[in-house]
């Protein structure tokens, strides 16, 4: 269904005038200056991955691991990536969660290229022109595709700055971190499968955690209070120090968690499991990995307000602001028709993908989203390309830090209403993030005309 895409094929636009081909915008060919070209190659394939457990899934990989191998690169880099397939017969591609690509290389099958079928291959390029936590995954049947592990890291930092795992010379720590649950078994580490971790008392630390499942996390750091320094790839301004909090990241979000390393061990929890998460240990500490350190309680601490956290500062656009085009979506369940036939769907103003009529917007426009959820689940809203600013939840506005999220979750009775500028130009998928849903029918198209 996530590959049905209503015009004519391939970008191909459906609206009068001359064919707009979404797949000739691409991104730069070569890297800013001073950058470097950073070349991968991801091959899509089954494979046997082996959990910290020690039990062992059948997994669908990039490379024969799930995550598939973390991207990173400095500002003005270029990332080239080429996508093959081996035999994932549903097909793969690359979509770049959270990463305002140009249109052509945001991996949307049907839509912005064809999808990649076994024995065939596909050649990303972007500039890093953002620094941030991101990751990557396919969208092809993503309700299925990535569950099974088609998904990855991606992360930016400023030029110079590398992420090292462990630097003794600049004392930082660096650890991306992904969730994902395999048939079960929830996973909270990067490749290596690691869950502790040393530092030498003093260390910076910054953990950038990654929700890649459909369902919320709850996240708790124990042992050490820390500040949430960005949300969605994009840093807070002046996040206060915060400690005996919870935070909850729905589906495709993420935080970047810093804080100094003090001479205790830290303990991440998730979702109130206190004998799973990470361990992060002083490397001085009297005691030795492995040993079984008492994780306070953090069930009961209360969620943290993103909505009121860190300092208001100056916004190029707010809630007073005209906004060129306002679109509400309301979202519910029920029977609509899909592709011509009644179903059982997730729906959008009472539609299903592919049913639900475009959203068409001009380049350079303000553009509103009234988002209801009349449904009793929650919806993690995700819009491809463009970050939008949180203006306000429940008509309460947005106090703290501005706040630009590329998925923001919405709960059952909840209305946010956030904005953004149209600024790069293509057809972009707009759907909830709870794949299971999207592949239901919670998936539209914003267009540029
Ligand atoms: Cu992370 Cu359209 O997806
Ligand atoms: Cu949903």
């Amino acid at each position: 269904a996530e590959s049905a895409a209503t015009g004519g094929g391939p970008g191909r636009s459906s609206s009068s005038g001359p064919p707009v081909s979404v797949a000739d915008l691409r991104g730069a060919g070569a890297p800013a200056p001073g950058g470097t070209r950073r070349q991968y190659v991801l091959t899509a394939q089954t494979a046997t991955v082996r959990l910290p457990s020690g039990r062992e899934i059948q997994a669908w990989t990039y490379n024969g691991q799930a995550p598939g191998p973390p991207i990173t690169a400095e500002m003005g880099d270029l990332i080239e990536v080429t996508l093959r397939n081996t035999d994932i017969d549903d097909g793969v591609t690359l979509h770049w969660h959270g990463y305002d690509v140009a249109c052509g290389e945001d991996g949307a099958p049907g839509v912005t290229q064809d999808v990649v079928a076994p024995g065939e291959e596909f050649v990303y390029r972007f500039r890093a022109d953002q620094v941030g936590t991101y990751w990557y995954h396919t969208h092809q049947a993503s309700h299925r595709g990535v569950r099974r592990g088609l998904y990855g890291t991606l992360v930016v930092t400023p030029r110079g700055q590398r992420v090292d795992k462990a630097d003794a010379s600049t004392a930082q720590l660096d650890l991306t971190l992904p969730v994902h649950t395999f048939d079960g078994t929830v996973l909270l580490a990067d490749q290596d499968k690691r869950t502790e971790h040393t530092a030498p008392a003093g260390t910076k630390v910054r953990l950038r955690l990654i929700n890649t499942d459909s369902d919320p996390h709850r996240f708790a750091l124990a042992g050490t209070p820390f500040r949430v320094t960005a949300v969605d790839g994009r840093d807070l301004n002046q996040p206060g120090e915060v400690s005996d909090a919870g935070l909850r990241m729905p589906g495709g979000g993420r935080y970047d968690l810093v804080f100094v390393m003090p001479d205790t061990p830290v303990a991440l929890v998730l979702d109130n499991d206190h004998a799973g998460g990470l361990r992060l240990r002083p490397d001085d500490h009297a005691g030795t990995a492995g040993e079984d350190t008492a994780v306070e309680d953090t069930s009961g601490w209360p969620e943290l307000d993103l909505l009121r956290y860190g300092t208001p500062t100056a916004v190029p656009f707010d809630a007073g602001s005209r906004a060129d085009r306002h679109f509400t979506m309301v979202l519910d369940r029920g029977v609509a028709m899909l592709d011509g036939r009644p179903a059982y769907a997730q729906t959008v103003n009472g539609r299903g993908h592919p049913s639900i009529p475009d959203q068409l917007v001009a380049e350079g426009e303000l553009v509103r989203f009234t988002v209801v959820n009349r449904s009793l689940e929650t919806h993690p809203w995700h819009l491809h390309g463009h970050p939008v600013l949180i203006l306000s939840r429940n008509s309460t506005p947005r106090s703290g830090s501005p706040l630009w999220m590329d998925t923001f979750d919405v709960r059952p009775g909840e209305v946010w209403e956030v904005a953004f500028k149209a600024t790069n130009p293509g057809i972009w998928m707009n759907h909830c993030h709870n794949l299971p849903h999207a592949h239901q029918g919670m998936m539209l198209r914003l267009c540029y005309d």
